[in-house]
C-alpha cells in the first residue's frame, strides 16, 4: 500500500530458523536506505513461528490480522521449525496472511545477477532474466478435497484445485499489466496443462485470450508446464514475463531458483495491488545453519527491494538492487558457508555499495 507521507509502517515477521538472521541484514539495509532517500520507516515486529506456537499453540492470532490489515507492507522471513509438524505454521501463517489478505498475486523475479554462478551452460545475465507471475489465492491451494474410505483397501484421496473466473481474470489481467511496464519484450506466455486438466485450462486459457484483446501490443504464447520446466533450461532467453497457476509457480519457482544462482538469492511478493503485499525470501527456514551467520541474506534483500517498490520508493528500491549487483560479482558462491563472507558482513557489504 502506497503513502504520500513518506513515512511507512511496515510490518516485520522474522519468522523461523534463518529467517531472524535474514530479516536483521534486511533491516540494516533499510535503515542506510531509508536516510540516503529520505523516507521514514516504522517497524512493527512479531514473534510468529515455530518457537511461539511450541510455547503458546498460537500460529497467528486475529487481533494480529487486524493490525497487518492497516501496515503499508509485512516483510517475512522464513516458516518452518523442526519441531512443529510439517502444514501447521505454512498453512496457519503463511497461506492464512496470503489468503486473508487477497495477497492474490505471487511475483516471483527469476534474474542471473552479475557474476553469479548458474548451472546452465553457456548461459549469462542476458539469457535469464523473466518473471514468473503466480496466482496465490487458488488451485490446488484451497485445501479442499477429501478421503473416502479412509485406511482401507479403497481408500481415495481427492484434492481440488478450485480456479474462478474471477480469480483467474485478475490474476492474467495483473500480469499482463505488468508485462507491458516491464522493459523487455513485451511478451506473456501462459504455462498450463490444457491436454490433460480440461477444466482448469479452458477457463484459463479462454481468460487469457479474452484479456489479451485489451494489450494489442503484447505478444502472447502457451507452453505447457512441462515443456516450460524444458525451456527454461534450454532456452530461458526465450522467457519475458510467465503466468501460471498456483501449484505450477510453486513449482517453476523452484526451477527458476535454480537457474538465478539458488535459493540465496531468489525472493518474491505476495500482492494485494489494491491492499497489503507481504515480501519474503522464497527458501525455508534452513535450520541446519540457525544461528551460524552463514546463511546469504541476498534473497531477504532482494524481497526488501520489491518491498520498497510496491510502497512506492521506487529509487530506493533501484539503490538496494543496483548494490546488490555490485556485491554479487564479490562473493565466492551465494550457497551457504560458501560466500566468503558471513551472512553480516554481505548485510555491510550492500549497505556500504547503495
Ligand atoms: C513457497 C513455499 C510455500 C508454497 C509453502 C511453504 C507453503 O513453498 O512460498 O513457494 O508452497 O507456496
Ligand atoms: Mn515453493
Amino acid at each position: 500500500m502506497r503513502s504520500s507521507a513518506k513515512k511507512y509502517k511496515i510490518a516485520v515477521i522474522p519468522g523461523d530458523g534463518t529467517g531472524p538472521e535474514v530479516i536483521r541484514e534486511g533491516l540494516k539495509v533499510l535503515d542506510a536506505v531509508s536516510q540516503k532517500a529520505a523516507f521514514k520507516c516504522e517497524l512493527a515486529m512479531y514473534d510468529f513461528g515455530g518457537e511461539r506456537y511450541i510455547k503458546t499453540k498460537e500460529v497467528l492470532p486475529d487481533s494480529a490480522l487486524l493490525e497487518l490489515r492497516k501496515v503499508n507492507a509485512i516483510y517475512l522471513g522464513a516458516v518452518g521449525h523442526p519441531d512443529v509438524k510439517p502444514g501447521i505454521l505454512e498453512k496457519g501463517l503463511l497461506l492464512k496472511l496470503r489468503f486473508s489478505l487477497e495477497q492474490y498475486i505471487n511475483l516471483r523475479p527469476v534474474k542471473l545477477y552479475p557474476g553469479v554462478w548458474t548451472p546452465l551452460k553457456d548461459k549469462g545475465p542476458r539469457d535469464i532474466d523473466f518473471v514468473v507471475v503466480r496466482e496465490n489465492n487458488e488451485g490446488l491451494y484451497v485445501g479442499e478435497g477429501e478421503f473416502i474410505d479412509k485406511g482401507k483397501k479403497s481408500e481415495t484421496a481427492l484434492q481440488v484445485s478450485r480456479n474462478t473466473r474471477k480469480g483467474v481474470e485478475r490474476c492474467v489481467k495483473y500480469a499482463f499489466e505488468y508485462t507491458k511496464k516491464r522493459n523487455k519484450e513485451k511478451k506473456l506466455t501462459l504455462c498450463g496443462k490444457t491436454n490433460v486438466l480440461t477444466y482448469a485450462w479452458d477457463l484459463w486459457e479462454r481468460t487469457f485470450h479474452e484479456v489479451a484483446k485489451a494489450y494489442p501490443g503484447i505478444k502472447t504464447d502457451y507452453a505447457h508446464v512441462d515443456a516450460t520446466c524444458m525451456w527454461m533450461i534450454k532456452n530461458p532467453e526465450w522467457f519475458d514475463v510467465i503466468v501460471t497457476d498456483n501449484m505450477f509457480g510453486d513449482i517453476i519457482t523452484d526451477l527458476g531458483a535454480m537457474i538465478q544462482g539458488g535459493m540465496g538469492i531468489a525472493a518474491g511478493g505476495n500482492l494485494n495491488p489494491e491492499g497489503v503485499s507481504m515480501f519474503e525470501p522464497i527458501g525455508g527456514s534452513a535450520p541446519k545453519y540457525t544461528g551460524k551467520n552463514v546463511i546469504n541474506p541476498l534473497a531477504a534483500i532482494c524481497a526488501l527491494s520489491m518491498l520498497l517498490d510496491e510502497i512506492g520508493e521506487v529509487k530506493a528500491a533501484a539503490m538496494v538492487e543496483n548494490s546488490v549487483m555490485k556485491v554479487t560479482t564479490k562473493m565466492k558462491s551465494l550457497a551457504a558457508g560458501r560466500m566468503g563472507y558471513s551472512t553480516s558482513e554481505v548485510g555491510d557489504l550492500v549497505v556500504a555499495n547503495l
